[in-house]
Order: C-alpha cells, then sequence, then structure tokens
C-alpha cells in the first residue's frame, strides 16, 4: 500500500534548522532560543520519518506535560492534509495513511513511557522533562535503534538535557549538537527584530540569554543570583526586634512560614511548621503583635486574613497572589538581595533561594521552586521585605506608611 502513497516533499526549513535537526547521526541535540522553529523542524521531520516507516511501526512526540503535547498534535494536525492521517483525539496518536502511528505524550510519569518498541521520537522542552522519562524514552529505542531529537531551550545546567548536550558538542560519537538563537531566526526571517529588541528591554538580562541567545547563565537559572545569596547569608538570627512580618500560609502539602525583618533588614524571627488552621491562626496572631505582617491571602487564605484583620487588627494585610503579583513581589525580592538590603541565616531560607527557579511561558516569567521542593520560605521573605520597606521605626515606635494609599494595596 506504501507503495502507491506520494513521496514526502519535505518543507522549507531554514539551513541552521535543517542542519540542526535533518542531521546524519542518531541524537541530535537543539539548544535554541524562543521561536526559533524548533518545534515545527521537528513535527517536519518526525512526520517524514513516519512516511517512510511502515505499517504499525510508533513514532513518539514526547512534551513535559500533557497540554504541551496536545499543541504539537494540534499543529501536526492542521499541518498534515486530511486525508494523510486518521487522528483518535482521546489516545492522541495519529495513524498515517501508511499504517504508521504517531504518538503525543506527556513525560509526566516514567513508568507509563516503558514498554513500546519505537523508530524515531522527539523530546521537545527536553529541558524540562524529568531524567527518568528520557531513561525510560532511550528504552524504547534500544531496539530498534532509533534515532532521538532532543530539542529546547536553556534552563540551566541543572538538567540531563543540558549534560548531553555539552557530550554531543564536545563530540561524543553519534550525536549532532546545534545551536540556535534569536539572530539566526530573525536572518531567516521567522522572528521579526523588533520583538526580540523588546524582550531584550523587557526581561532581565540573565533571562534573556537563556531565552533568545540559547546561553546559561552563571546562576542555573535561578532569579536572585548564587553570589548574592551567598553575600546575604549570615550564621545566625538576628534578636533585634523586628519591624515588618511576612506570611505564607500552607496550602496542601507545603509549610506556613513566618519571617519578620529588624530594622537593618536581617531575619529576626522565623517560624516554620504544619498545623490546623486553628492553630496556624493563633501562631500568626500572637506572634505578629502588633507589627504590620503582609499575609499570603490567597484561596483559603483569605478568611483567616479577615479573621487576623478582626481579632489582630489592621496591622494584618492581604496580599493575593496572581502570576503578576508573584513576579513583582519576587523582583523586588530579588532587587533587595543584590543590593544586600537584607540578611538571613544559612539553612532552609537559603536553600530555598537556592534552588527557585524562574520559568517562562506564554510570554511572561513565573517564579516558582521547582517540581517537588517548597518555596514557602522564600515567598514569605518576600512578603516580609514589602512589610519593611512599609513600616518605619521612629524611636521604637512604629509608623505604617503607605497604609492610607488604598490604590497600592488594592494592587494585590
Ligand atoms: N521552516 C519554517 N518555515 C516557515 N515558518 C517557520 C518555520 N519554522 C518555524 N517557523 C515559524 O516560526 C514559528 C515558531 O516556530 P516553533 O513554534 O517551532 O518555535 P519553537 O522554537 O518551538 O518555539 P517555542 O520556544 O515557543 O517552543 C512558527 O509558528 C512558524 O510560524
Ligand atoms: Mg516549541
Amino acid at each position: 500500500m506504501a507503495d502507491a502513497l506520494p513521496k514526502f516533499n519535505r518543507p522549507w526549513l531554514y539551513p541552521k534548522q535543517l542542519d540542526a535537526i535533518f542531521c546524519e547521526e542518531r541524537y541530535g541535540l537543539c539548544e535554541a532560543s524562543t521561536k526559533s522553529g524548533k518545534t515545527v523542524g521537528c513535527i517536519i521531520w518526525i512526520v517524514e520519518k513516519a512516511w517512510n516507516g511502515s505499517e504499525g511501526q510508533n513514532f513518539w512526540w514526547v512534551a513535559p506535560v500533557f497540554p504541551q503535547a496536545e499543541i504539537a498534535y494540534r499543529r501536526m494536525k492542521l499541518f498534515l492534509p486530511s486525508w494523510v492521517y486518521k487522528p483518535n483525539d482521546s489516545k492522541m496518536f495519529l495513524r498515517l495513511a501508511n499504517g504508521a502511528m504517531i504518538w503525543f505524550k506527556s513525560a509526566e510519569k516514567p513508568d507509563s513511557l516503558y514498554g513500546e518498541d519505537v523508530y524515531a521520537a522527539v523530546i521537545d522542552e527536553a529541558t524540562r522533562v524529568r531524567e527518568q522519562s528520557w531513561w525510560a524514552i532511550r528504552s524504547t529505542v534500544t531496539a530498534t535503534q532509533a534515532p532521538v531529537r532532543i530539542i529546547g531551550n536553556i534552563k540551566g545546567r541543572k538538567n540531563w538535557a543540558y549534560r548531553l548536550a555539552r557530550k554531543a558538542e564536545s563530540g561524543e560519537p553519534d550525536h549532532h549538537y546545534a545551536k540556535i538563537n534569536a539572530y539566526d531566526a530573525v536572518d531567516a526571517g521567522i522572528l521579526p527584530l523588533a520583538e526580540v529588541e523588546d524582550a531584550k528591554r523587557q526581561l532581565p538580562d540573565h533571562i534573556f540569554r537563556e531565552l533568545y541567545l540559547a546561553e546559561p547563565g552563571d546562576d542555573e537559572g535561578n532569579p536572585f543570583g548564587i553570589q548574592a545569596i551567598r553575600e546575604c547569608t549570615v550564621e545566625a538570627m538576628s534578636d533585634d526586634k523586628p519591624v515588618g512580618w511576612g506570611w505564607d500560609l500552607a496550602k496542601s502539602q507545603d509549610w506556613t512560614v513566618g519571617i519578620a525583618l529588624d530594622r537593618d533588614g536581617a531575619v529576626s524571627r522565623f517560624h516554620r511548621f504544619q498545623s490546623d488552621w486553628e492553630f496556624t491562626f493563633q501562631t500568626v496572631l500572637h506572634k505578629t503583635k502588633k507589627l504590620l505582617a503582609i499575609v499570603d491571602s490567597t484561596g483559603v487564605g483569605d478568611p483567616i486574613v479577615e479573621r487576623l484583620r478582626r481579632d489582630g487588627g489592621r496591622n494584618f494585610r492581604g496580599f493575593k497572589f496572581t502570576p503578576a503579583s508573584k513576579q513583582q513581589l519576587m523582583e523586588r525580592l530579588a532587587v533587595a538581595i543584590q543590593n544586600q538590603e537584607i540578611s538571613f541565616p544559612d539553612g532552609v531560607i537559603t536553600s530555598e533561594l537556592e534552588s527557585f527557579e524562574y520559568e517562562y511561558r506564554n510570554g511572561s516569567v513565573r517564579y516558582s521552586a521547582p517540581p517537588g521542593l517548597h518555596d514557602d520560605c522564600v515567598v514569605a521573605l518576600a512578603l516580609a521585605v514589602m512589610a519593611k520597606s512599609n513600616a518605619r521605626v521612629f524611636s521604637g515606635n512604629l509608623q505604617f506608611e503607605n497604609l492610607k494609599r488604598a490604590s497600592y494595596w488594592k494592587r494585590y
């Protein structure tokens, strides 16, 4: 039957895209700028492989999470003429007219990736895929000795894709390495220069470098700067009087953390616990006393903050997290750390700060802990920085600034 089908006509790819993805080697690693055509190039590649494959053979497209695999699935359906394939939307695969099947999978559960024989695989956004999933995918191409394309943005140095790219770059046999930056994509005519320049103006330098120039920063995707964190680290907590508190309330599996800063910006109180709401409420109320406290009022935090304001006083202020408000809060914390306006004791606060990451999605930067790690201390510290900058000490009496400026608070 395959003989009766037309030959696959490879669409135009720009030279660097072609070299990166249609290389001879079995493993093709491509570190590239956002919007440089990684996904499009690999869609073309895997369709070509599958079209030249045969009945019953499996081809895999693997993305870090399900919605990303779904995007590629939808794009491929748009890209191919409809007579070429039959889609199975619930299982997310396309059966091509030659009987080959292209599956779209999420890398979230490595165990679900074992067991199949795969004839070509793409790992999209590989720097966000867990290493165990890579091992699983690797096992599926063993019997078939099939080719794999591993593509993505740079995301620090602490991931398997970065390490494998370094091996490929240093000439590991059967590995091909390519790097495409945003200016290559501009030269190729698929990305407007103005867009890149706009991103350069808007994004912090190290983020722009990773996302658009495909160059890792020294801070492994850390928005505060590892060196800056170390410069703010002290051996012991201050025992001076606090001037303002930040409280991050535990949601399902995380911790409630309260951090207070003294007049010099040193952490002088620190509480971290997991307990029921009543205990949490009482602790926040009694530790904070009459000082300004900014309390996470997102979701279930909202009624707690209301009760704190009723029973404790108007020194309790709610802060609602949205991607935008979190970004602002974290950028303020980054400035405080980079200018050494604050200091904190070595331990859980520093380790959370060091593992904290940023992520670039849908055109904006999101700040969070890596999967499986916590960021409650980082959040509490950021809220404490905000509280401190809104509270001033005058001869032992506390005076609130800005509290009357309702518009300021309404932003959050
Ligand atoms: N060979 C090509 N011919 C024409 N347009 C292309 C080609 N390759 C990429 N493009 C254009 O560039 C856009 C971005 O491509 P693509 O989504 O593959 O980039 P990416 O590197 O995967 O980006 P992201 O960082 O969002 O994952 C596509 O929507 C398409 O418009
Ligand atoms: Mg992509």
